[in-house]
């Protein structure tokens, strides 16, 4: 396959970096120290240097892009070119969205999470108020482009991150051929595109998380919480990993999935190299010191609605948390077959 140059649909993969024509860019601070000759051309753009983060996706950031944008005479006719991994495109995507009701929106993910996961499918957030993506929208970018070389000066635990998601994806197609998390790790551009290429799809059949996509949720919910909960210090990639482990466990207890299953699970999650400070955190952390943050999960309403494997499949399942020590009331299963 000639790697190249890939396209799916908006989805443009390539090994050429090409500075955008028009426009004003936001980008991350890192990518523009590291990639100066990308990013210095004779005739520049307006560019917003980024900081990257969990802390970074709030309020006062969206802020400064409005005001940036403003300064820039932006209006909707006018493109942004979002150059940063997931909190950056998370942030930006969301500010653009409701800057004069949303301008177009191009955006060029340089983490193996963003280019697999956080740039796809149009979901926008920004914490507030301690909770995770409490504030967002769903605004679809018109345009991916992956610039695969980006990878090289990603640091290793950053791509533990993505391949985590990876993992996730994993276990809902059995389609998709998850490589090793070995040193290096392999990835192909045709690869990647292939990961991107399985959300896109699943995005596609349900673009508003009512039914198929909620599945992308699964490890999230707990996930989530043990983010917030840590006050950001775990890892979004690490955080879903150990999350798919509650939710497993969760369904083994309450007999959800057989013992054989439940060891499938675990076993197959665990190629995941979970830090050990994570686990500690999870370890010290009283399970009823998640359930705010379990309660304010924006996919949950009083009742939460968790991805959960069971003996049909992944699932949505709906369960009270009245007595979270003791196990849930998973009595209704609601939906979600492989999709
Ligand atoms: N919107 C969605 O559908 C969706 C899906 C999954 C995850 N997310 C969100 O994505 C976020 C996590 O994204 P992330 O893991 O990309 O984190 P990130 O954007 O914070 O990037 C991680 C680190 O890598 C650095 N970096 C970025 N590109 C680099 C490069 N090419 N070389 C070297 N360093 C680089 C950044 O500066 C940062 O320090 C979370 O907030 C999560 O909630 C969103």
């Amino acid at each position: 396959m000639n790697t190249e140059y890939l396209k799916i649909e908006n989805i443009e993969l390539t090994a050429t970096f090409q500075y955008p024509a028009s426009g004003v860019i936001l980008c991350d601070a890192r990518l523009l120290k590291l990639y100066p000759e990308y990013f210095s051309p004779e005739e520049a753009l307006p560019t917003l240097a980024l900081k990257a983060g969990e802390t970074s996706k709030n309020l006062g950031q969206c802020l400064k892009i409005y005001e940036f944008l403003s300064e820039n005479g932006i209006g909707r006719q006018h493109t942004v070119h979002v150059f940063g991994g997931g909190t950056i495109s998370d942030l930006a995507a969301f500010a653009v969205s409701t800057f004069k009701r949303g301008c177009r929106l191009i955006l060029y993910p340089s983490t193996l999470l963003a280019m697999v996961d956080a740039a796809l499918g149009g979901k926008t957030g920004i914490n507030h108020l301690g909770y995770k993506n409490f504030l967002g929208s769903f605004y679809p970018a018109e345009k991916i482009i992956i610039h695969t070389p980006f990878l090289k000066s990603l640091p290793k635990a950053e791509l533990r991150q993505g391949y985590a998601e990876m993992l996730k994806y994993s276990l809902l197609s059995e389609d998709l051929l998850l490589p090793d998390f070995a040193s290096p790790l392999l990835l192909e551009d045709d690869l990647i595109l292939s990961f991107a290429a399985y959300k896109m799809q699943i995005c596609a059949i349900d673009p508003y998380d009512h039914k198929e996509r909620l599945l992308l949720n699964f490890g999230h919910s707990f996930g989530h919480a043990l983010e917030a909960a840590s006050q950001y210090k775990i890892k979004h990639g690490d955080a879903i990993v150990l999350g798919m482990n509650i939710a497993c466990d969760y369904s083994f207890q309450a007999d959800l999935i057989e013992e054989e299953e439940w060891n499938a699970y675990r076993d197959w999650l665990s190629q995941y190299p979970v830090p050990a400070a994570a686990f500690r955190f999870l370890d010290e952390t009283p399970f009823e010191d998640m359930i705010p943050f379990l309660l304010q999960d924006k996919k949950n309403g009083q009742e939460l609605r968790l991805i959960l494997p069971t003996e049909a499949g992944i699932k949505v399942v709906a369960v009270k948390l009245h007595q979270p020590a003791a196990g849930f009331d998973t009595s209704r299963v609601e939906q979600g077959q492989r999709p």
